[in-house]
C-alpha cells in the first residue's frame, strides 16, 4: 500500500532512506517525501512521483541528520499532492509521522482536535496521528505514554513511525506490517525488509500491537499495555538480499523469465503442509478457496483440477464477496486462502469471517512472515523469492504448481505431473519472444481485447485479461468460450482483437467453432496453441503437454504480450498506475 521507514544511526540518514523507499516504491508509488533531524530541527521535503523523479527536483538526499523518516505513497485519504504526501508534522512541527493504512475514525478525531485548536493542512487521515500525538505529548512529556494513549484512540489498521524533534523514534504496528532491522551502530523500521536487506539481515518482527521506542541508541519494544516485551532477532532469508533487475531491463520481465525455476520450487520447503492440506480436504465436509485478483483466478482453477481429477468439489469465493454472504462458509469447513504478499485485507477479512464460522484456515502464501501466515494452522509456501513487479507472474505459476500438486496427492498420482517437462515447455516459449514483441506492437493502438478459454482455460483466460489490464491499460475481458454466443458475440467487429486459449486437447474443436464465429464478425484473432489453424491471424506457438498441464504454461505467452505491450505503450510495467503490489485496505 505505502512504505514507511525509519533510520537511526551513526551514518547520514536520507540518502539510506532514499534507497531504501526505491527499494520499496513496488508498495506505492504515486508520491515521496523524507523528514530528518539534525541540532533539534526537523527538515522536510516531499514532492508527487516516483522516488527518483522526487529526488532529482527537490534533492531528497541532502537533507542533514542521522536520524529520519521517509514514505511513498498510495493515495487513499485525499488527492496525490505534495500537501498529501508524506511526512505529516504535527502542529508545533516538532513531530513528524509516516503512516501506512487507515483510521477509520479519523473524521472524529480531527474534529475533536479542531475544537482544541489544532489546524489541519492536509486531507489525510495521518496528519491527525500526528496531532494527537503532539496533544498527547504535551500532557505526559512522555514518549512511550504519548504513543500508548495515541493507539488507544485510534480506530483502524495502521502502521507508523513518528520522529520526534530529539530524534526519538516511536513506531506502532496494528495489522499493518513492520519490521525492525538491526544494523551496526543503526537501527530501521520498514514495512518491508527491502527497506534495510542492503545493509543487514538482522530483523525483529513486529506483532500486531507493538509498540518500539528507539531513544539514545536503545531499541524498546512494549505491548499497547505498555509492557515492554522481550523479542528475538532473526535473519532475513537470504533470497531477499538478491532482489535487483540484474540484466533485465523491468523487475517485470525478470519475474516472467524466472518461471523455469520457480514452478520446480513451488511448495517444495514446506510438502509437509502440503500433505496435511490434501489430507485435511480429502475429509473435509466443504472446501472454499479464496484469494484477490490473480490469486483469485488460481482459485478458479483449483475447481477445475480438484472436480476433475480428485473428484473433490471446492467453492472458490472472492475474498472481497465473502463479507457478503458470510452464511455461504457452513460451519467446520476448510478455508484454503491464496495471496502472494499474504496482507491483503480482503483476503485477511474473508479469513476472519470464516474463522467466526469455526473453518479451519490454510493458506498458499508467498511473504512469510506475513499476516496471513499468522492465522492460518497449515501454510504451503510459494517459494518464488520476492515479486517486485505490481503485476503477479511468477507467484501465479507457483500457485498453480501447488494446486496441481495437491490434486496430484489427492487422486494418488492420477496425473503423472512432471514438473521437468513443465519448466522446459516454459524454458522453450522463452527461448524465442520475437513473434510476441511484434505482436505488441499491433496491440499497442488496440481499445479492447477479449481472452476466449474453455474449460480449464477460462480461469486463465480471466488471468490474461486481469495481465492485459493493468500492464496496458487496454480494456481486457476474460470470457468462457461457450458464452459467446450468449452476449459477447455482440462486440466483434474489426476493431477488436481476440486471443484464443485453445490448445490441442478435449476443448480444441469447440474453440475453433468459436474463433470461426468471431472471425467471421471481422475481428482479429491470435490463436495460443501447439496446432496452427487457418482461423489465426496470428498464431503464438506453444510446446506440446501432457493435456492436464496445458494451464501453467499457456499464460506465459500472455504475461510477455501484456509486458512488451506496456512498453511498446511506454507505461511502466513495474508500476501501473493507481495500482500498489500489497493492498492493505479493503
Ligand atoms: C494482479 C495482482 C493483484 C493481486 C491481488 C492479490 O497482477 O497483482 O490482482 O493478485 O491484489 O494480491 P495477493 O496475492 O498479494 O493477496
Amino acid at each position: 500500500m505505502c512504505s514507511i521507514i525509519g533510520y537511526y544511526g551513526d551514518d547520514t540518514a536520507a540518502p539510506i532512506i532514499v534507497n531504501a523507499l526505491k527499494r520499496m516504491e513496488y508498495r506505492g508509488y504515486d508520491s515521496v517525501g523524507i523528514a530528518t533531524k539534525s541540532e533539534n530541527q526537523i527538515s522536510v521535503k516531499k514532492g508527487i512521483g516516483k522516488v527518483s523523479e522526487v529526488n532529482e527536483s527537490v534533492k531528497l538526499s541532502t537533507l542533514p541528520g542521522h536520524i529520519g523518516i521517509g514514505h511513498t505513497r498510495w493515495a487513499t485519504h485525499g488527492k496525490v499532492t505534495v500537501v498529501n504526501a508524506h511526512p505529516h508534522p504535527s502542529n508545533s512541527g516538532k513531530i513528524v509521522i509516516v503512516h501506512n493504512g487507515i483510521i477509520e475514525n479519523f473524521n472524529e478525531l480531527k474534529e475533536n482536535l479542531q475544537k482544541d485548536g489544532f489546524e489541519f493542512k492536509s486531507e489525510t487521515d495521518t496528519e491527525v496521528i500526528a496531532n494527537l500525538i503532539q496533544q498527547n505529548f504535551s500532557k505526559s512529556s512522555n514518549v512511550k505514554e504519548s504513543i500508548l494513549k495515541t493507539v488507544s484512540q485510534l480506530k483502524g489498521h495502521y502502521a507508523f513511525v513518528a520522529m520526534f524533534e530529539d530524534g526519538t523514534l516511536a513506531a506502532a504496528r496494528f495489522h499493518e506490517p513492520l519490521i525492525i532491522g538491526i544494523g551496526q551502530n543503526s537501527y530501521f523500521v520498514s514495512s518491508d525488509v527491502l527497506g534495510f536487506i542492503e545493509k543487514t539481515d538482522d530483523a525483529i518482527y513486529l506483532d500486531n500491537g507493538n509498540i518500539a521506542i528507539i531513544a539514545s541508541s536503545k531499541l524498546k519494544i512494549f505491548s499497547f499495555d505498555g509492557e515492554q516485551i522481550k523479542k528475538p532477532i532473526t535473519k532475513v532469508a537470504k533470497e531477499f538480499a538478491q532482489v535487483d533487475k540484474g540484466d533485465f531491463a523491468h523487475y517485470t520481465i525478470k519475474e516472467i523469465s524466472e518461471q523455469p525455476e520457480t514452478i520446480l520450487k513451488a511448495g517444495e520447503d514446506t510438502i509437509e503442509a502440503l500433505e496435511n492440506t490434501a489430507d485435511f480436504i480429502k475429509h473435509a465436509k466443504n472446501v472454499y478457496f479464496t484469494g484477490s485478483g490473480t490469486s483469485f483466478n488460481a482459485a478458479l482453477l483449483a475447481k477445475y483440477l480438484l472436480s476433475k481429477y480428485a473428484k473433490i468439489k471446492v467453492e472458490p469465493i472472492i475474498s472481497s464477496e465473502l463479507s457478503s454472504i458470510p452464511e455461504s462458509i457452513e460451519p467446520n469447513s476448510i478455508l484454503i486462502a491464496i495471496s502472494q504478499s499474504g496482507e491483503s485485507a480482503d483476503v485477511l477479512e474473508a479469513v476472519k469471517i470464516a474463522k467466526q464460522q469455526n473453518a479451519k484456515i490454510l493458506s498458499i502464501v508467498n511473504s512469510s512472515p506475513s499476516s496471513l501466515v499468522e492465522e492460518s494452522s497449515q501454510v504451503i509456501r510459494m517459494g518464488c523469492g520476492p515479486e517486485i513487479g505490481v503485476a503477479a507472474t511468477k507467484s501465479f505459476t507457483s500457485q498453480l504448481a501447488i494446486i496441481y500438486k495437491i490434486a496430484e496427492k489427492l487422486c494418488d498420482g492420477c496425473i503423472g505431473i512432471d514438473f521437468k517437462k513443465v519448466s522446459q515447455a516454459i524454458e522453450n516459449i522463452l527461448s524465442d519472444q520475437t513473434k510476441i514483441q511484434d505482436i505488441a506492437k499491433e496491440l499497442k493502438v488496440v481499445s479492447d481485447i477479449y481472452i476466449i478459454g474453455r474449460g480449464m482455460h477460462h480461469p486463465i483466460a480471466m488471468e490474461a485479461a486481469l495481465k492485459l489490464k493493468e500492464l496496458t491499460y487496454i480494456h481486457a475481458e476474460g470470457i468462457a468460450a461457450g458464452e459467446l454466443k450468449h452476449g459477447p458475440l455482440a462486440l466483434m467487429d474489426s476493431n477488436v482483437f481476440v486471443i484464443i486459449i485453445n490448445p490441442d486437447d478435449s476443448t480444441y474443436t469447440d474453440t475453433i467453432t468459436s474463433a470461426n464465429e468471431i472471425k467471421s464478425r471481422g475481428a482479429k484473432i491470435i490463436g495460443i496453441s501447439d496446432k496452427n489453424s487457418d482461423v489465426y491471424d496470428y498464431w503464438i506457438q506453444i510446446p506440446k503437454i501432457d493435456e492436464s498441464m496445458y494451464p501453467i504454461i499457456e499464460i506465459i505467452p500472455i504475461q510477455l504480450l501484456a509486458y512488451y505491450s506496456a512498453v511498446e505503450k511506454e507505461t511502466d510495467p513495474d508500476y501501473p498506475r493507481n495500482l500498489a503490489k500489497s493492498v492493505t485496505v479493503k
